[in-house]
């Protein structure tokens, strides 16, 4: 059983402390909403961190943390990795260079290691192997125009989301760009791109489709390996219409693999 300690208590933070008690098991968590983290340590029987500087402790004797909150609160992390080993989900953050090489040379100097979850699509596993040999990655990200809503996008281009009546492209470019006009939505982006290409070799668009219900991501990679198509059709999380299931479900799948003995997959 590996000890847990997990930072936001949101929709993914939810299920990761409903399956607490199968492999891993949460010790403590923290979220700048206090209901939030009380509901989680309810269902999990997890301590709730007073301040982060208390979850800084509670990180001293666990395992590994479980960053689930936002692309800022991964600034935070990089002085958990001075304790213990971290899983990033708010991919998103990583664009930044700079805050990338600080968090590998702390994982570095206290021999920490730092995960990012496969998340909402599947196919990392192909991508990471063909690293070297694929010569162009694509990523189609298709949403309901209300998923995307809250995008940095919109205002800088003054669409009204509200006027999307139909299947429309809204961005094609790198992920670079793509993280940062849909900080929210582009985790996928920036996990397909420290997988393979990187951000500015990345190409990204984004969708918007008032007729889909469910989150489609498409990856097409080709190369001299040959070519990829992997596609994923995500139910929405039942507490975030942002987040799809898929990618909660895809961190309580990486904490039950710390604790086996076997791993499947690259
Ligand atoms: N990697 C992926 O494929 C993937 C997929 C979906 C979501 N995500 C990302 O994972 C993160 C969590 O997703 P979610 O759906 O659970 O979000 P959510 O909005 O449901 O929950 C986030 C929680 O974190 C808390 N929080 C935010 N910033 C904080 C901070 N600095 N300190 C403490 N608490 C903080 C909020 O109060 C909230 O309770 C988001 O950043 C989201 O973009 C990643």
């Amino acid at each position: 059983m590996i000890k847990v300690c997990l930072l936001g208590c949101g929709a993914i933070g939810q299920t990761i402390a409903e399956n607490s008690g199968k492999k891993y098991r949460l010790i403590a968590v923290f979220d700048k909403n206090v209901n939030k983290a009380e509901e989680v340590a309810k269902i999990s029987s997890a301590e709730v961190a007073k301040s982060f500087d208390d979850f800084l402790n509670y990180c001293k004797n666990c395992d590994v943390a479980v960053e689930a909150a936002s692309q800022q609160a991964v600034r935070d992390c990089v002085r958990i990795l001075e304790f213990t080993d971290l899983v990033i989900m708010s991919v998103g953050a990583l664009r930044d260079a700079e805050l990338l090489n600080k968090l590998i040379s702390t994982a570095r100097a206290s021999g920490r290691k730092i995960h990012i979850p496969s998340g909402a699509v599947g196919g990392i596993d192909a991508l990471k192997a063909v690293k070297g040999l694929a010569e162009e990655v694509t990523l189609t990200s298709v949403k309901h125009p209300e998923s995307l809503k809250d995008s940095y996008f919109f205002k800088e281009k003054r669409i009204k989301v509200e006027n999307i009546k139909e299947r429309t492209v809204l961005f094609d470019g790198n992920a670079m760009e793509a993280v940062k006009f849909f900080p929210a939505n582009v985790n996928v982006a920036a996990t397909v791109s420290l997988a393979c290409l990187g951000f500015k070799r990345t190409r990204v668009r984004i969708i918007a489709d008032p007729g889909v219900r469910e989150n489609y991501h498409e990856i097409r990679a080709k190369g001299s390996f040959g070519e990829l198509c992997i596609v994923a059709k995500n139910k929405k999380h039942p507490k975030n219409p942002k987040t799809s299931y898929l990618a909660a479900l895809s961190v309580v799948r990486l904490l039950r693999e710390m604790a086996e003995e076997m791993r499947v997959g690259t």
